[in-house]
């Protein structure tokens, strides 16, 4: 059911790129995602879910990028300005005269776009706007500290010190959960995984976020649990007019939750849709074989289902023509060279 009553970007993410020394975890992903809606992100383990999560909430110093919350640069990378500056300083040394006060110019202009990007990314230390429910809620929660100091303490370091305003912050975000006020002197061991990732759920409610990024909420817990925990986040959704990035490994967790989805591979976006569009029409390979992954309740399908296994080298030749993420059809995107380009749009009988 896409949502596009509203077409505002809440969110935009350009060029993102986090290196961890010689691992790209993230490597130049770009997407946005629109105010109200339900941004689904997949891809196997390992491919860079978790980073992009992180990065968005600043808990790192992104390798290159931007990352834009309503139109203010909330956080930016220095890498690309820094390549820049060092090609131009390499150009120079045997450029004329000419070209050499151009390059000096660029390099300076870069300078000042470099400081400006800096400058941006330190000045929004706190974005408490988009809060992230963490992917492991064992990990995730302090055993220290009571269910009411867990909460309580994202309040406290916005600066709220009135003990009354807190308790009642505390007690109604524990009531929306569907967890009761007894459990606010309780530890996390003393909760089940389901009410646990609960926990985790009001600790980023409580904070009255425009945007919540939800980290494989459902992953940890039984499939019985998982349906609770979805519809929890889907009443939230409505009730507060939350926009949620939800990041799951497989596609059928998304699929009735998300209004549009991205599929990660290594690192890369390889493909971005509308949920029904790519369900209806994959066509990145890899988005293929997370699709024949998934099992239906269907017996003549299941019998015929086969499951397509993805192998970047067989499938793709990138030597000469190299891919990068293109719209082959209105808000249907896909990474992807110009060869494959157009036998996507001959196949979207474009
Ligand atoms: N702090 C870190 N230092 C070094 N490498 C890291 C760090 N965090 C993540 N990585 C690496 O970056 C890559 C992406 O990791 P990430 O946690 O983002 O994957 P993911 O898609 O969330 O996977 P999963 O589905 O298993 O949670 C992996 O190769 C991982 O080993
Ligand atoms: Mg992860």
């Amino acid at each position: 059911m896409p949502n596009h009553q509203n077409e505002e970007v809440l969110l935009r993410v350009e060029h993102l790129c986090q290196y961890f020394k010689s691992v790209k975890a993230v490597d130049d992903v770009t997407f946005d995602v629109k105010r109200g809606e339900v941004f689904g992100l997949v891809g196997e383990s390992g491919c860079g879910k978790t980073t992009t999560g992180r990065s968005i909430i600043k808990l790192y110093d992104i390798t290159s990028g931007d990352i834009y919350f309503e139109g203010r640069r909330i956080a930016a990378g220095t890498k690309s300005y820094r390549d820049a500056i060092n090609q131009a300083r390499e150009e120079m040394k045997q450029a004329d005269p000419a070209r050499k006060a151009e390059l000096k110019q660029f390099i300076a202009e870069q300078k000042n776009a470099m400081a400006s990007a800096k400058a941006n990314h330190k000045a929004q230390s706190c974005v408490t706007d988009i809060q992230m429910i963490f992917q492991d809620p064992i990990a995730s929660l302090d055993p220290r500290m009571t269910v009411y100091e867990t909460i309580a303490e994202g309040l406290r370091i916005r600066g709220e010190k009135n003990k009354e305003v807190i308790d009642k912050k505390v007690f109604d975000v524990l009531e929306m959960v569907g967890l009761v006020r007894e459990h606010a002197g309780r530890y996390p061991h003393e909760f089940s995984g389901g009410q646990r990732q609960r926990i985790g759920v009001a600790r980023a409610v409580v904070m009255n976020p425009q945007m919540i990024i939800a980290d494989e909420p459902v992953s940890a817990l039984d499939v019985s649990i998982q349906a609770q925990v979805i519809n929890l986040l889907n009443d939230l959704r409505h009730q507060m007019g939350l926009t949620i990035l939800f990041i799951a490994h497989d596609l059928s967790v998304v699929k009735y939750f998300s209004d549009r989805i991205g599929v990660m591979y290594f690192g890369k976006m390889v493909e971005l849709a509308d949920s029904d569009e790519l369900f209806d029409h994959p066509l990145h390979p890899y988005t293929k074989s997370l699709l024949s992954a998934i099992p239906l309740p269907d017996p003549v399908y299941e019998k015929q289902r086969k499951r397509i296994t993805y192998d970047p080298l067989a499938v793709h030749d990138y030597k000469t023509d190299k891919p990068t993420l293109r719209e082959v059809s209105p808000g249907h995107f896909v990474h992807c060279n110009e060869a494959e380009f157009q036998e996507y749009r001959r196949q979207l009988g474009l």
